[in-house]
């Protein structure tokens, strides 16, 4: 009877299993193709967070006619068509500088299905769920989704299964002694079971040591970080739009250790005559809302104590305190002109995109595995570099073809103490 049940129990616990398997790997492959459509067809002109040249379209079933999907399916596959009838959009085109959206006939169906799953799943992540706004910065790393959970659910049901199966197997035996009338030991409870105790101790060290590693190694690493600033600085208004060269405000990567944020003077040179943003494009915080440029700069005015009517120092200036994004701890030892200068290495390589950031975030890990991992691989300019010539042994190797290049690591690039105090 025991075994009757046995078994039903048995075909639930199964078919949970795998049907929340299937489900769960149909959800994830679903949100993956989603993410490569979204930045192959939409990234160029929508952003999850933030309005570009389209609205951003996190939320996006809350509005308009989007809650019919058989709607939005008709609005993507011609955008012109679709307009006609409906004056939610064609007010959408005129709050978008008369921009028509292009038509996607080639998207399936279950091609836009998988982009709105994406948008949902991204949005309901919220801005600091690792998303990053698309569109130049495509080659930040792509945001992780946390799957330790549903492993977790799954091993869990899994070993419930395992042990339903064992204490079946030992009752059947049993009930099989018992036929041929042998004698038969009474089963030890499961839970006094020497081998069930050891196979759990060992399943949770094994679990134990996992958090505690990732809590060790994931801390102090804040990849992705983008604090609120006291004035909202758009880079790309500066460094990409006006072409203001890095070095003009960062002039310490190049000659030290510390790439420096310029002080209040170093933006007066310019703000004093430039009083109002006009140049579009819009900017916007990440949170979707708007940023008056010209409302910025007086801001900047009340931190240089400038007066802009009178055009004079007021004398009652402070300092802003801009809220720094990189941070190495103490013990590391970083120098910017050493990698800039002798390394030769482009800013954007360890900040990314900068020139189309509005607010700065932190774009590389900054962790110990990105700094050696980089060393490994970069062969440095050996010949015609000054800073090289003391490497006799690697430029008679080179001039003997013995090697054909030297890496960071070849000249001590890996060793602690270069690194850490
Ligand atoms: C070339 C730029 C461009 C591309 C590429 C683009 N869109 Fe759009 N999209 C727009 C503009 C502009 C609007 C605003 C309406 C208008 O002016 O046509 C818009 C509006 C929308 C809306 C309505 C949003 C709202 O707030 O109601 C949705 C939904 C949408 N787009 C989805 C997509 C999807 C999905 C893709 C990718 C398959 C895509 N768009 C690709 C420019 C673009
Ligand atoms: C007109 C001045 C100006 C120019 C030009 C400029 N920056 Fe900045 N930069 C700033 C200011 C001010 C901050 C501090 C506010 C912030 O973090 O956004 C900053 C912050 C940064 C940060 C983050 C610093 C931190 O706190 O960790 C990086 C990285 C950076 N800039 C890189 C660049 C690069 C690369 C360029 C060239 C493509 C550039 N900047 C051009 C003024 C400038
Ligand atoms: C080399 C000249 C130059 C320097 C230096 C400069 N700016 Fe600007 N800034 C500009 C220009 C050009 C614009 C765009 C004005 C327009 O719309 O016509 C602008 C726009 C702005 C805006 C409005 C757009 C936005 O980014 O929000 C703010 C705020 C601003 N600057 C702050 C600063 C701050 C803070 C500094 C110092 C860290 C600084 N600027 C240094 C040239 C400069
Ligand atoms: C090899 C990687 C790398 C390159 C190349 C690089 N940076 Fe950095 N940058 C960093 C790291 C790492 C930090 C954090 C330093 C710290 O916390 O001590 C940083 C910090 C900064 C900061 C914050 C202030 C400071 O110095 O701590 C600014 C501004 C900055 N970088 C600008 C630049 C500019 C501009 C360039 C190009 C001229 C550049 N960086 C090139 C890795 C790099
Ligand atoms: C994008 C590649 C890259 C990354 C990322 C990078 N470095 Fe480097 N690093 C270089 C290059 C190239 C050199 C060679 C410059 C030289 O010869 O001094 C170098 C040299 C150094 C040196 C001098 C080594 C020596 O033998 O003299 C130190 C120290 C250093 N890096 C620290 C760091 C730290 C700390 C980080 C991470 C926070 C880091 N680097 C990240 C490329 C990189
Ligand atoms: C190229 C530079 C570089 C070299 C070489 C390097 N480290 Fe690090 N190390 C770092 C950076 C950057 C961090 C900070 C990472 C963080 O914030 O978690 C770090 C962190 C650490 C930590 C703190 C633990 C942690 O993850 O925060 C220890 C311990 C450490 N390093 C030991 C070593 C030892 C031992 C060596 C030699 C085998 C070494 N490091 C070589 C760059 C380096």
């Amino acid at each position: 009877m025991s075994y009757l049940r046995s078994t039903v129990v048995m075909k639930i616990l199964f078919g949970t299993t795998l049907t929340f398997s299937l489900l769960f790997l149909a959800l994830n492959a679903n949100a993956q193709d989603g993410k490569a459509l979204f930045n192959a067809k939409c990234a160029a002109c929508h952003q999850v967070f933030k309005n570009s040249t389209g609205p951003a379209l996190g939320g996006m079933e809350e509005r308009g006619p989007w809650s019919d999907r058989k709607k939005l399916y008709a609005w993507i596959h011609n955008p012109a068509a679709f307009m006609e009838n409906d004056p939610y959009t064609k007010g959408l085109k005129d709050s978008h500088n008369g921009i028509l959206m292009p038509g996607f006939a080639d998207l399936s169906e279950g091609d836009i299905d998988a982009i709105v799953d994406y948008v949902n799943t991204t949005f309901a992540a919220g801005p600091g769920g690792g998303a990053k706004p698309a569109g130049g910065e495509a080659a930040a790393p792509a945001p992780k989704t946390d799957n330790t959970l549903l492993y977790g659910i799954l091993t869990l049901v899994l070993a419930i299964i395992a042990l339903t199966l064992l204490q079946i197997n030992s009752r059947l035996r049993r009930m099989s002694d018992d036929k041929e009338g042998a004698e038969s030991v009474e089963p030890v409870p499961f839970y006094r079971n020497k081998l069930y105790i050891a196979l759990g101790i060992i399943a949770l060290f094994l679990v134990g040591g996992y958090y505690t590693i990732q809590g060790a190694v994931g801390l102090g690493l804040h990849q992705n970080y983008e604090p609120e600033q006291p004035i909202f600085y758009s880079h790309q208004v500066h460094a990409g739009i006006n072409q203001i060269s890095c070095l003009y405000c960062h002039g310490g990567a190049q000659e030290g250790k510390s790439a420096n944020i310029p002080a209040v003077n170093v933006c007066m040179n310019c703000h004093m005559a430039i009083n109002e943003y006009t140049q579009g494009p819009e900017l916007f915080r990440t949170d979707g809302s708007k940023v008056d440029g010209t409302a910025e700069i007086q801001k900047l005015y009340s931190y240089a104590g400038w007066d802009p009517d009178k055009k004079q120092y007021t004398g009652e200036g402070k300092p802003i305190e801009w809220t720094r994004v990189h941070n190495l701890p103490d013990h590391v030892y970083f120098n910017h002109s050493q990698h800039v200068v002798v390394g030769q290495q482009q800013c954007q390589t360890c900040h990314g995109n900068i020139t189309e950031m509005d607010e700065v975030y932190q774009f590389a890990e900054l962790s110990m595995g990105w700094c050696v991992n980089c060393h490994r691989n970069t062969k440095v300019q050996f010949t015609d570099n000054k800073f090289y010539s003391i490497y006799e042994k690697f430029h008679d190797d080179i001039k003997n073809k013995k090697i054909d290049s030297v890496t960071v690591e070849m000249i001590g690039g890996i060793e602690c103490q270069k690194c850490h105090y």
